[in-house]
């Protein structure tokens, strides 16, 4: 790692290659005038620090982002205030980026009909660029990527430009300001929310800094609240003391001492991964998959058989994979292995299968196994999501950093790739 790798690391921990690093000192050295990067690196004070960090970040939100964990939250949140109705709920966003994050929780909550005086949200980002975006409400075409945007009728208002303002009502709901969760003062704060988002930050850290910040987001969140997280990040919660919620699509946890049932290993993925459990009712119809993240789960129901094999089964080939996440639910491993053998017997190069096959050999603690399947799946389907997060996790449990670090960032690539096209 060079200086300027570890200084950024140390400063956000952020786990940043040496062509992103150079690209942004090379930068901020045009802009200060310095013309060598030792020197630079010499002479750096904090404000400058604050500027390179700038320029490292990755600031990409949008409304209504994954929406079923906004409205897993909300549901959460009408039940606890419903045995209450004099409380507050508090509730933490951290990443927030430019406030599309913690506006949408605002909203949702607007709109479930819970009074503004029972909820209150705090902000945060490590980039001062992203708070002061946030404060000042106004966002572009980029912001709302959502299928459904009838919430830009009830809670923005137009700000010329194609630019859109969120409404005051809104905006009161959420208090920005600019931290570092690696740095984040707990005294006053231990137990205190209700409700953490901490969403596609820990994709970005190494495992050392993911474990430090898991630690502070267990710090930070109530014993009985719930905390949702990127996709990619389930696992990582699960293997640092927290336990996935039934929630579909939502990637919400609860702390593993508040879970009814301790899961029998601590890196095991929630089983939901498998098989994809009943969809929470949510007040906009939700997405028939995880959508663009993960295409992978669609794509074999999406392919009709073939004629070859339409003749020779008579079940849909899709019905066996379904099955078979169905099985492997109840705890039927092996007949969910051989549903998914049936199915690669009439189509040999199912990706998907290999996924689940190496669940399967996860959840039956043969890691090997199911190393093989995953490396299959993904030399079968590059793009597939799910396959390069769960080699990223056994790469990291065989102490493989470098080897995880590449996954990760495979992975994060695809993420970002799929969540914008
Ligand atoms: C991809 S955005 C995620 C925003 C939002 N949670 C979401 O999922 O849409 C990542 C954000 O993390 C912020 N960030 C990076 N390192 C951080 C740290 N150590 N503490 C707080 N924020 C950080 C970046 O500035 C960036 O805005």
């Amino acid at each position: 790692m060079t200086p300027a790798q570890s200084l950024l690391r140390s400063a956000t921990g952020l786990n940043l290659s040496k062509a992103v690093v150079d690209r942004a000192i090379k930068n901020r050295m045009e802009q200060t005038g310095i013309g060598d990067a030792e020197t630079y690196l010499q002479q750096m004070q904090p404000e400058e620090l604050t500027a390179l960090v700038e320029l490292v970040v990755v600031p990409e939100s949008w409304f209504y982002r994954d929406p079923q964990a906004f409205y897993a939250m909300s549901e959460f949140l009408r039940a606890r205030l419903a045995a209450d109705s004099g409380r507050l709920a508090r509730i933490l966003s951290i990443p927030c980026a430019g406030g599309e994050e913690p506006y949408s929780m605002a909203m949702v909550l607007t709109d479930a009909g819970i009074p503004p005086d029972n909820f209150m949200i705090d902000a945060f980002d490590i980039s001062p660029t992203c708070v002061a975006r946030a404060k000042s409400g106004i966002y572009g075409r980029n912001a709302f990527r959502a299928q459904d945007l009838s919430f830009r009728e009830r809670h923005f208002s137009s700000a010329g430009d194609g630019d859109y303002r969120i409404n005051d009502s809104i905006r009161k709901q959420v208090r920005f300001k600019q931290g570092n969760l690696l740095e984040f003062d707990l005294s006053a704060r231990s137990g205190y929310y209700d409700v953490v988002f901490c969403r596609n930050l820990l994709i970005y850290f190494d495992k050392p800094t993911t474990k430090a910040a898991i630690a502070k987001l267990e710090a930070l969140l109530a014993d009985d609240g719930q905390l949702f997280a990127g996709y990619a990040e389930v696992p990582s919660f699960c293997q640092h003391g927290f336990a996935p919620l039934q929630y579909n699509q939502a990637f919400g946890l609860q702390k593993e001492a508040a879970a009814p049932h301790k899961p029998p290993r601590a890196a095991r993925p929630p089983a939901k991964q498998v098989a994809p459990r009943a969809v929470k009712p949510a007040p906009t119809p939700a997405p028939v998959s995880r959508s663009r993240a993960t295409p992978s789960r669609v794509a074999p129901a999406a392919r009709p058989a073939t004629d070859a094999t339409a003749g020779a089964n008579p079940a849909p080939a899709v019905d066996l994979l379904a099955e078979a996440r169905r099985l492997a639910d109840l705890g039927d491993i092996k007949a969910a292995e051989r549903h998914c053998r049936d199915h690669l017997a009439q189509h040999p190069e199912a990706a998907e299968a290999y996924f689940i096959l190496g669940l399967l050999n996860e959840l039956t603690n043969k890691p090997k196994m199911a190393e093989d399947y995953w490396k299959r799946c993904i030399y079968l389907q590059p793009d597939h999501y799910e396959a390069l997060c769960h080699l990223a996790l056994l790469a990291e449990a065989n102490q493989d950093a470098s080897g995880a670090a590449a996954l990760k960032a495979r992975a994060a690539r695809i993420y970002k790739r799929q969540q914008a096209s």
